[in-house]
């Protein structure tokens, strides 16, 4: 570091950073996954009503999810003309809709007659004829037939296409606005797209996705994810093998952020055990099936004299996924084979870097409901190198009382899951039982959160 960077260790665990567990990597580390920039933004403490007040929910309905680019489906759940999914938020609705070959189209779904909602299940058609008095559009939108126009004068020589959100694209998501005025989305990405060239997140498949509906505001469900905090009271059996209090934390832009946490290495907290590498590699092996980091359960652990458990973890990791889909995984960094790279997207979306399967998370309130929210998570997963793409799952939703384990499809990741959730409702209880009124995020590590409130807080008093 030059005389000139600023010094970040004050604010720091004093145990070794990322950037120093990266040094000692066997591959050398992309550029873009060393040190950024984490800017002071203060310690004020957060009122805890912004997790349950009916006024502030309400502005967020208002100025906040009308104004922000918004994951909506995959391309790859609409790849035929006709084929759409439905986007819901904070009550509105969207078709989102292959209008054509090469063209995809989100209108508001709601019918220009009477209010009634279009479609309320995914699917795909060549109309979309209202089920209430039979009024229809085609699939572009434009205005098809009215079995009733003679009583209709006032939509006579109108133009009564429906109206749309804007539509962009990135690796292979289709994101909506509803506002025409915003900056395109490829503003809102950088630098995350360039940092994510190389995973082509477009050449992947939804292998997995759960959505479920959380007994807690959006923000308390998001925020269980944007910090590493919580490992040692929540995740104990992990500490074996993530670096949590070395993890690095990186605000990009007003619009991304991200966390990187090191795997193969252990926790700061129990850096007395003195693990051996074959320790460190049998507590991977189970909450590993995401990135196989470690190899596979089954198979003995044979760590070699002078290797590390990283270095070993990382090498099962490219030669069980190679092995899976055909890829050539030999130049890929440690990190990128094994640690939880984590880029979080405005205001409500977090995409996983690295060549492994990658998760994928969106949040949302539950409808108009400040108390509950709608958590998605996806596995997306290289397609074969020897093709053929494989088709993307369907949406496997799990209401409120359904426990993670009602998805077998999220391996060993359910036992995180179940723990991170146990927590959420009680939160939110507390929220409402605080003393203080007031929440307190730590100065680094919940650097992205207090950040996340800050944008709120900017869109609700525009
Ligand atoms: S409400 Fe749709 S046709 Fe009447
Ligand atoms: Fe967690």
């Amino acid at each position: 570091m030059d005389g000139t960077a600023p010094d970040y260790r004050p604010d720091r665990h004093p145990s070794e950073s990322y950037d120093d567990i990266l040094n000692r990597d066997t591959r050398p580390v992309p550029a873009f996954l060393r040190q950024g920039p984490t800017p002071d933004i203060g310690v004020d403490p957060v009122p805890a009503a912004n997790y349950f007040s009916a006024e502030l929910f309400a502005k967020e309905t208002e100025k906040l999810w009308p104004k922000v680019w918004q994951m909506a489906c995959r391309e790859e759940d609409i790849p035929n003309v006709g084929d759409y999914q439905i986007y819901e938020i904070v009550g509105k609705s969207f078709i989102v809709v292959r209008s054509a070959a090469d063209e995809i189209k989100a209108f508001y779904n709601s019918c220009l007659h009477r209010g009634r909602k279009l479609v309320t299940l995914n699917g795909c058609k060549n109309e979309f004829r209202c089920p209430f008095h039979g009024i229809a559009w085609n699939a572009d939108g434009t205005f098809k037939d009215n079995p009733i126009a003679w009583d209709f004068p006032q939509w006579r020589d109108r133009d009564m296409s429906l109206p749309q959100a804007r539509v962009e694209t990135w690796g292979g998501f289709v994101f909506i606005n509803m506002d025409p005025d915003a900056p395109p989305l490829a503003s809102v990405l950088a630098p995350l797209a360039q940092h994510f060239e190389g995973y082509d997140y477009a050449n992947r498949y939804k292998a997995v996705h759960v959505a479920k509906i959380v007994r807690c505001n959006w923000k308390v469900a998001a925020e269980a994810f944007m910090e590493s905090h919580h490992s040692i009271a929540t995740h104990p059996q992990i500490l074996p093998f993530l670096a949590d209090a070395n993890s690095q934390y990186d605000l990009l832009s007003d619009f991304v952020s991200r966390q990187f946490s090191a795997s193969g290495v252990p926790s700061p907290f129990v850096a007395d055990r003195n693990y051996s590498p074959a320790e460190i590699i049998q507590a991977m092996r189970g909450v590993s099936d995401r990135t196989r980091r470690g190899g596979l359960s089954g198979d003995a652990v044979e760590v070699p004299e002078g290797v590390t458990a990283r270095a070993y973890a990382a090498e099962q990791a490219r030669q069980v996924l190679g092995a899976e889909d055909g890829w050539d995984y030999a130049g890929a960094s440690d990190a990128e084979m094994v640690d939880s790279l984590l880029y979080n997207v405005w205001p409500h979306m977090s995409f996983w870097a690295g060549y492994s399967p990658t998760l994928v998370y969106r949040w949302r309130p539950n409808g108009l409901d400040p108390e509950s929210s709608i958590m998605d998570v996806m596995i997306l997963k290289r397609v074969p190198k020897a093709g053929p793409r494989p088709a993307p799952v369907p949406v496997h939703e799990l209401g409120i009382d359904d426990p993670w384990s009602d998805a077998p499809e999220l391996g060993g990741l359910i036992g995180i899951f179940e723990q991170d959730m146990g927590n959420l409702p009680y939160v939110q209880e507390g929220l409402h039982a605080s003393g203080t009124g007031t929440v307190h995020f730590s100065r680094y590590t919940e650097l992205r959160i207090r950040k996340l409130h800050q944008m709120i807080a900017l869109y609700l008093k525009s």
